[in-house]
């Protein structure tokens, strides 16, 4: 949420500054800002997507030798020219990624001793408290030290002062940040994707730490002031983050790269041994945020069914909304894409200060999550740049398959033949999704009846209810149509008022125990006047009560959710771009949620 990327490197800084941006803009696009440092600090500020800003560059240009730059996901304040980063006050440049929890008690004290502020942000206080320290002392560092302390909140901060043209000072206050060193100077941003093309090296910074980047050094010092030095490593070779001619965007690429995502996944687990943690628990407590929390739905059927622990689901910004109770033999789940989810990382250490072992299942090897868990269990998707999860959840699912299947095996409690016949079912995994695109076409038709809808419902029972929750998350986040998912037994309690004629209700239904009940209650639905699609498995199936079926290859009942999932992202997808809208960067959101 925001990108922040900054550097010293002695000349051309707008255009670094810009590249960075965009690399940057996942994490927030609606407006953006650049103030770099030559002979005065140059701000330009613009709304709306990077390209806007590079526009004011060209008919107002700015250049300088250092520079701060930020791509915003509005959190206080609208989207706007005033509140676009950098602020400054009296020579101070700051941007900042992150909330400063109590800014309008900081805002209230400034105004009290002389301030005046131009914007709506939390972020603009900074520059006033970094001023208002300096008064005491002119050194930057402890000045940014000491506004540091008067703040609460997790964030990252860059800051620029007019009167040294030679330095970036920036600290990590819980939202991550990386530095990065080379021929081309001194950079720090939110994630290295934004640095790989300028450097060489690239450390991650820990909480706590502020690094000053001179042009041919970089000082890091931890949170008690001494200077230490952080593990630095040669930068991986970069992965494109422009959507290629072959695709009309990222998303539709990484629909198609799922075969490959869940093939290196299972790779990449083959010899990484499990967490001895699973293995003695007695309780499972699963955490996670949006499609991840539902990859963790999905999860609770291999390891309740497969290794016999009761596992216990929560979404990650309501775990400290409940005591904590007997954590004892329970071991932590936590999963996510960026592992830089606040919400996700707030509950990692509410989980470690309750002395939970944890496991994160994470695609970002180098983020917070992935670092700090007591074991990593990678997901190895490649960079995910459409803010819609599509091939990191597919991941995600084979990740916890992998996990589960290895812990029942090692507990004893699945036979040798049961287990080899659940994996031979993942290695098929990569060539059941290829098979699911023939069914592309039908999606794209379905979506045009859905597309005018102002309200979608999707049902399914037990894992059928996930992917579900998943389908219906993707069509909100990328078509802004309203989609509801519900237990399709539920329905009758209830939800069943809003049925209307033409109201497209969408059932997942694998092959098993549930699928009768399903298709009645879809039945229950057609009778009442609503445009019904079943998702289901290939076979002889008949179904009355479905206006559409979307069939697709036959899987064993852990198998099938994960499939129904990927015809449901054809199905957003089509909506969405029939619409004509950014299927990449829907409206409001953003790829990593770093606020909580
Ligand atoms: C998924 O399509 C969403 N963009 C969102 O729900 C996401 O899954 C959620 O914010 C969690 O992110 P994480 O996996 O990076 O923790």
């Amino acid at each position: 949420m925001c990108g922040i990327i900054a550097g010293v490197n002695g000349s051309f800084m707008a255009h670094a500054l810009i590249d960075g941006l965009r690399k940057l803009e996942y994490r927030g696009y609606d407006s953006a800002g650049i103030a770099v440092l030559g002979e005065r600090i140059k701000v330009r500020r613009a709304v709306g997507p990077v390209d806007q800003l590079e526009l004011l560059l060209r008919d107002r240009p700015a250049d300088g030798s250092i520079g701060i730059a930020h791509t915003r996901w509005a959190t206080h304040g609208k989207p706007s020219e005033i509140n676009a980063h950098p602020h400054v006050h009296d020579g101070i440049a700051v941007v900042q990624n992150g909330i400063i929890e109590n800014h309008q008690e900081l805002r209230r004290e400034l105004i009290a001793a002389g301030h005046s502020f131009l914007s709506e942000t939390d972020t603009e206080v900074i520059p006033h408290l970094i001023v208002e320290e300096l008064a005491r002392s002119s050194d930057l560092v402890s000045a940014i030290r000491r506004a540091a302390a008067r703040m609460r909140g997790r964030y990252s901060i860059a800051v620029l002062d007019k009167r040294d043209r030679d330095t970036i000072v920036t600290l990590h206050m819980g939202s991550s940040l990386v530095i990065g060193r080379g021929n081309n100077g001194a950079w720090v941003a939110s994630d290295d994707v934004a640095l790989t093309d300028r450097v060489t090296d690239i450390a991650s910074i820990e909480e706590g730490d502020i690094a000053i980047l001179k042009r041919s050094e970089i000082k890091i010092l931890d949170k008690k002031g001494t200077v230490v030095d952080r593990e630095w490593a040669p930068v991986e070779e970069s992965q494109s983050t422009t959507a290629s001619t072959e695709w009309p965007d990222h998303t539709r690429r990484e629909i198609d790269e799922q075969p490959t995502a869940v093939a290196t996944t299972l790779r990449n687990l083959a010899n990484l041994d499990i967490p001895e943690c699973l293995v003695n628990a007695d309780r499972i407590q699963i955490v996670a945020c949006g499609s991840s929390y539902y990859a963790g739905m999905l999860a609770r059927r291999w390891f309740e069914e497969l290794a016999h622990i009761r596992v216990d689901l929560e979404i990650a910004s309501e775990l400290s909304t409940r005591p904590m109770l007997d954590t004892d033999k329970t071991a932590a789940i936590l999963i996510s894409q960026s592992g830089e989810t606040a919400d996700t990382i707030a509950a990692l250490d509410l989980l470690e200060a309750n002395s939970v072992p944890t496991v994160a299942i994470v695609n970002v090897a180098r983020s917070q999550l992935a670092r700090r868990a007591d074991y990593f269990w990678p997901t190895s998707a490649g960079r995910e740049i459409g803010v819609a999860a599509t091939k990191t959840f597919v991941s995600q699912f084979t990740a916890i398959a992998q996990l589960a299947l290895r812990v029942a095996r090692l507990k004893g409690e699945v036979s040798i033949s049961r287990a080899v016949e659940l994996q031979a079912e993942l290695c098929r995994l990569p060539s059941s999704i290829r098979n699911i695109f023939g069914c592309e076409a039908q999606a794209r038709d379905i979506a045009s009846r859905i597309k005018t809808s102002e309200s979608c419902l999707f049902l399914g029972r037990g894992a059928d209810y996930a992917s579900a929750a998943e389908g219906a998350l993707k069509l909100k986040e990328l078509s802004y149509i309203h989609a509801e998912a519900y237990p399709a037994g539920e329905l009758k309690h209830g939800p069943i008022a809003v049925i209307a004629d033409g109201l497209p209700v969408i059932a997942c239904a694998s092959r098993g125990p549930t699928l009768e009940k399903t298709l009645s209650n879809l039945a229950e639905v057609k009778a009442r006047g609503a445009y019904t699609v079943l998702i289901t498995e290939r076979g002889e199936l008949e179904c009355d009560a479905a206006d559409d079926v979307i069939r697709v290859p036959q899987a064993s009942p852990f198998i099938a959710p994960i499939l129904h999932v990927v015809a449901m992202q054809f199905l957003a997808y089509h909506t969405s771009s029939q619409l004509g809208l950014d299927v990449d960067k829907p409206r409001n959101l953003a790829k990593s949620v770093t606020v909580e």
